[in-house]
């Protein structure tokens, strides 16, 4: 950080994207990605239904959608702002911006957010080529018999569990407190009042459940799907506790990142992320088609779209707001590096739009896809929902036709999209070495890749060896993700939003945004967003969590 950065005009020579459609497709590149199709997903399900609130995520996902709207767009145009101002890396940004003023912290902190964030996200990273590698093997399909009679007791009973009938069979009435609560939430309730009377009744039920279930006379075929459907879950959670084939994969999928970083950012990805991009997008419009036509659409959009007061904590407004700065790659400066290969003659304030609408697209698309295949199938979600993406999704191609071959397309293209984002992280914490400390393309990158990948495996080992090293009551992997995607990507984004709001003028944003790129009234708006409304949002719901957690 000691070196000053070159003076702005000298950095010409830096690799640039061909086109504003290359921006574009490389920043949405980096911007869509596991935050939409596995985090996404998963956040709604923990803060909504699976999270010990049963009434749906409707509010998480609108809380999301304003954070989005107000919080992420104006940050998105932000950051794109800095980065094609300065041509520069995070650090190097703010020394230019503003020289021997403290703000550089800003550019650093997002440099550490980039290398701890890479250091989990990689691991998920790997599981896509694990499933790519299990559909190529035709495993879900193939695997059906090692689904033993006790996993389908186990699922026959709380599908039972989970249907509004089984609560009037209860002899002893659970007494539901309020007529919200589902049946499950009721039988927890009965459960805690009355242990011993509960177990005996369970054992009684499940014998009896399994008794009438043998002798259905369409036994062989119902056992079949239902074999068939818990097998996705099975096999993940299989997976997900073999520490060899974790770190393996994270491997894999390091050394995948690092040769593209060293083969240089623009052109590469803007290659293929021309194609692969809309492949990705097309095919989830086709799995959406699908799965509306199920019954379980109409309960899916239901759970995701219908907000009711009183679901929300604190806690669920600070996911749903970092959730919105992890999924649109904000707060850590990626897209300001990004930002420094775009040209002089784009458009920023269209490319902002363009980018945040497909991010945003992409994550609802892909939560109406997993919630209508638990609804429809009625899947049971393990451990808060976190491999939906991998035990749902599945279920969906076992049952249509060909979907042996759609399911393999769809993990190759899903691990690109996670190939692009691990790369815009990569590139971010290369190109500060790079500019800052002028060390080499090639060194900085190898260098990097290795720290960054020692530091990742207490994530890739927090499923099997290190499953109980716990730090305030989570994992290693849970607590790298909860301290970057809640605390850090934010207040990034909110000193980002008061530099460009408050120590930038408007002649020089200006400048870059020209009255004819961007009206008069957009551009008031834009800044007031910035300077109070972004700000004041992150800074309530933080202060909010330490409030409360001071009284507690
Ligand atoms: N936005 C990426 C995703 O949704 C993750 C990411 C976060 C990438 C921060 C870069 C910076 O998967």
């Amino acid at each position: 950080m000691s070196e000053p950065s070159a003076p702005l005009a000298t950095q010409d020579a830096r690799g640039g994207f061909g086109s504003r459609l290359g921006f574009i497709l490389a920043a949405s590149g980096s911007a869509v990605g596991l935050g939409n199709l596995w985090k996404f997903p998963y956040a709604a399900y923990a803060n909504g239904g699976g999270g010990g609130n049963e009434q749906g995520a409707g509010s998480f996902v609108l809380i999301y959608l304003l954070a989005v709207l107000l919080v992420g767009l104006p940050i998105m145009l932000a950051e794109i702002l800095i980065g094609r101002r300065t041509r520069r890396n995070p650090v190097g940004a703010f020394k230019a911006l503003s020289p021997g003023t403290p703000w550089k912290l800003v550019g650093a902190l997002g440099v550490f957010t980039g290398f701890l964030l890479l250091s989990y996200y990689n691991v998920v990273a790997g599981w896509t080529v694990e499933y790519a590698v299990k559909s190529v093997g035709g495993e879900f399909s193939a695997r059906t018999s090692e689904v033993g009679d006790s996993d389908l007791r186990d699922r026959l009973w709380s599908d039972f569990r989970a249907t509004p009938d089984s609560l009037a069979q209860l002899p002893a009435p659970p007494a539901p407190t309020s007529a919200l609560l589902t049946p499950a939430a009721a039988w927890a309730q009965f459960a805690a009042a009355h242990p011993a009377a509960y177990a005996e009744l369970e054992a009684e039920l499940r014998a009896e459940l399994w008794q009438a279930f043998i002798l259905d006379p369409d036994f062989a075929a119902l056992s079949a799907t239902l074999r068939k459907e818990i097998l996705p879950g099975k096999l993940f959670n299989e997976f997900l506790a073999s520490p060899l084939r974790q770190v393996g994969w994270a491997l894999f999928f390091m050394c995948l990142s690092v040769g593209v970083v060293i083969a240089g950012v623009a052109r590469g990805i803007e290659r293929w992320t021309k194609i692969l991009m809309p492949l990705l997008f097309i095919l989830l419009i086709v799995l959406l088609v699908r799965m509306l036509t199920l019954e379980g659409a109409g309960p899916a959009l239901a759970f995701l779209f219908v907000p009711r007061a009183g679901q929300l904590c604190s806690a669920s407004l600070l996911a749903a707001l970092g959730q919105a700065f992890f999924s649109l790659s904000l707060g850590m400066g990626a897209i300001i590096t990004y930002g420094s290969y775009l040209t002089r003659r784009t458009n920023i304030a269209a490319a902002a739009c363009a980018v945040t609408l497909m991010d945003t697209m992409i994550a609802i698309i892909a939560a109406i896809i997993i919630f209508a295949a638990i609804f429809s199938y009625g899947l049971v979600m393990q451990d808060g929902g976190a491999g939906n993406l991998f035990t749902a999704i599945p279920v969906i191609f076992m049952k249509i036709p060909g979907g042996t071959y759609l399911c393999v397309v769809f993990y190759v293209l899903i691990m690109f999209a996670a190939l692009t984002s691990t790369i815009s992280l990569l590139e971010t914490v290369v190109s500060y070495f790079i500019d800052e400390r002028g060390w080499s393309r090639r060194k900085a990158t190898t260098a990097v890749g290795a720290a960054v990948f020692a530091v990742g495996l207490p994530s890739a080992l927090s499923f099997s060896v290190l499953a109980d090293v716990q730090f305030f009551g989570r994992s290693w992997f849970e607590m790298a993700d909860y301290l970057c995607s809640n605390w850090f990507l934010p207040l990034g984004g909110l000193l980002v939003a008061l530099f460009v709001g408050w120590r930038m003028t408007a002649k020089e944003l200006r400048e870059e945004l020209p009255p004819a790129q961007l009206p008069r009234l957009p551009f008031v708006l834009w800044r007031a967003l910035l300077s109070y409304v972004a700000p004041a949002a992150v800074l309530v719901v933080m202060v909010g969590i330490l409030v409360g957690a001071v009284q507690a």
